[in-house]
C-alpha cells in the first residue's frame, strides 16, 4: 500500500485543506477551533513525512540526487506552513513565509509529479 504514491497524496491533500481550515479559522477568531485543527495538522505533518519517506527509501536509488530534492522540498512545505500558523498566532508578519510556502510547494507538485513513481503529468 504504501509503494504507491496514493497515500501520499491523500496525506498532504489533507494536510493542506486542513492547513487553509487552521487559517480560516484563524482570521475568524475562532482561536479553540484553530489550536484543534492545528494540531491534528501537525499530526498529519508526520503522515506525509512517514509516506514520502517510505517512497524515498523504497525508490531514491533511481536517481538520488532529484528524490534527495523532493525530500528537502516536502520538508520545507511544511516547515513553511507551520511558520505561516505560528507567526499568525504571535501577530508577527507572514508575507515572506507565504512567497516561500507558495514558491516551495508549485515546486515540490512539479518534482513529485515529474518523477517515475505514480502520476506522471510532466514527462
Ligand atoms: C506538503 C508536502 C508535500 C507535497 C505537496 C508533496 C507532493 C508530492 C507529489 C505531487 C508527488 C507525486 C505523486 C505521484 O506522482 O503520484 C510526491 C511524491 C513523492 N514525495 Fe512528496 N510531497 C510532500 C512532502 C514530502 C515529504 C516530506 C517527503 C519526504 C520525506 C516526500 C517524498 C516524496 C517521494 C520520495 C515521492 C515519490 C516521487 C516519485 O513520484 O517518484 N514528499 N509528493
Amino acid at each position: 500500500m504504501l509503494d504507491s504514491t496514493h497515500l501520499h497524496i491523500t496525506s498532504w491533500v489533507i494536510a493542506l485543506i486542513l492547513f487553509f481550515v487552521a487559517l480560516a479559522l484563524h482570521n475568524s477568531g475562532q482561536a479553540k477551533g484553530n489550536k484543534i485543527v492545528h494540531m491534528v495538522l501537525r499530526l498529519f505533518y508526520v503522515v506525509v513525512i512517514f509516506t514520502g519517506g517510505y517512497l524515498f527509501f523504497e525508490y531514491s536509488d533511481i536517481n538520488a540526487a532529484l528524490y534527495g530534492v523532493k525530500f528537502l522540498l516536502g520538508v520545507l512545505v511544511i516547515a513553511f506552513m507551520e511558520m505561516i500558523l505560528v507567526r499568525l498566532k504571535k501577530g508577527k508578519s507572514t508575507k515572506v513565509m507565504w512567497i516561500l510556502f507558495v514558491i516551495s510547494l508549485l515546486c515540490t507538485l512539479y518534482l513529485g509529479f515529474r518523477l517515475p513513481i505514480g502520476f506522471n503529468f510532466f514527462m
